[in-house]
């Protein structure tokens, strides 16, 4: 079956299951999903249930769709998602994006735990994500256009929507919740950066490193979609601080913020 016919085949199961258009789509990253439980009215749809749908491996990262009320909109939360360095190709890393797009979606917050690389970051902070570095050496648009979702050529003068960043903005200073604003960078992982690999990140121009987030924004983007990104800064990257690195500290941050990261995340869906 071709990619296309996929993706309108995931799309008609999920729009009979949820019958309406969300507001808006968020794809939660490592350690954030707690979001998803305040989901009310919720309806699951489990990704081995649509068809098409591949399968989340890492742990930490569930598998389904969470429908539902929260603060006043319609929202479908991604709970769990592809990435690159778990072996998909970058069509099945973008698949759930096209998905989403499909539905009629037309704005998308991206979320992910990320390295800190601006030294003057701290763990705990919260990245609005104002611009990004795609460093994988790959782009999900590479092959055919899907000329139904975008243009060949896709412009990327605003991968973040100003907008939806100023939203964010403003409702971070309303909850009294300090947000730092940066370029995040994406490398493909699994393996965390060598020390001279993160200072070439902040020589780049990158204030925070990770595995995500950037595919899935080209392949938003390239569907017309507006998107806001939301880094949770777990640690800082390699090299900064004389320290190992271990995905325990990752999800120990995230733990640690989740109350402040969904305060924000709610407000943000609220001035949607
Ligand atoms: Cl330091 N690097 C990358 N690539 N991803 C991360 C990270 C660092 N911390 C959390 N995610």
């Amino acid at each position: 079956m071709e990619y296309i016919e996929k993706i309108s085949e995931s799309c008609s199961y999920i729009k009979n299951i949820i019958n309406e258009v969300p507001d808006a789509a968020v794809i939660l990253g490592s350690g954030l999903g707690g979001l998803s439980d305040e989901v009310q009215n919720k309806i699951i749809i489990k990704y081995e249930s649509i068809p098409n749908f591949p399968k989340s491996t890492v742990a930490g990262h569930a598998g389904e769709f969470v429908y539902g009320n929260l603060e006043g909109k319609k929202v479908i939360m991604m709970n769990g998602r592809f990435h690159f360095y778990e072996g998909y190709d970058m069509k099945t890393v973008t698949f759930a994006v096209r998905v989403l797009s499909s539905l009629g979606i037309k704005k998308l917050i991206v979320t992910n735990a990320a390295g800190g690389v601006n030294t003057s970051f701290k763990p705990g902070d919260l990245m609005i994500i104002k611009d990004h570095i795609n460093f994988t050496g790959t782009n999900p648009l590479i092959g055919k256009n899907l000329d139904d979702f975008g243009p060949r050529f896709p412009d990327m003068s605003q991968p973040y929507d100003k907008e939806l960043r100023d939203i964010a903005l403003k409702a971070a200073l309303d909850k009294d919740i300090k947000v730092v604003e940066g370029t995040y960078l994406m490398m493909t992982g699994p393996s965390y950066e060598t020390p001279a690999e993160v200072r070439m990140v902040r020589i780049l121009g990158g204030d925070a490193v990770g595995m995500s987030t950037v595919s899935e924004v080209i392949a938003a983007n390239h569907s017309g979609m507006r998107v806001l990104g939301i880094s949770c800064i777990t640690n800082m990257a390699c090299g900064i601080l004389d320290r190992p690195l271990n995905h325990e500290e990752v999800i120990e941050t995230s733990n640690m913020v989740k109350d402040k990261f969904k305060t924000l995340v709610r407000e943000i869906i609220k001035r949607l």
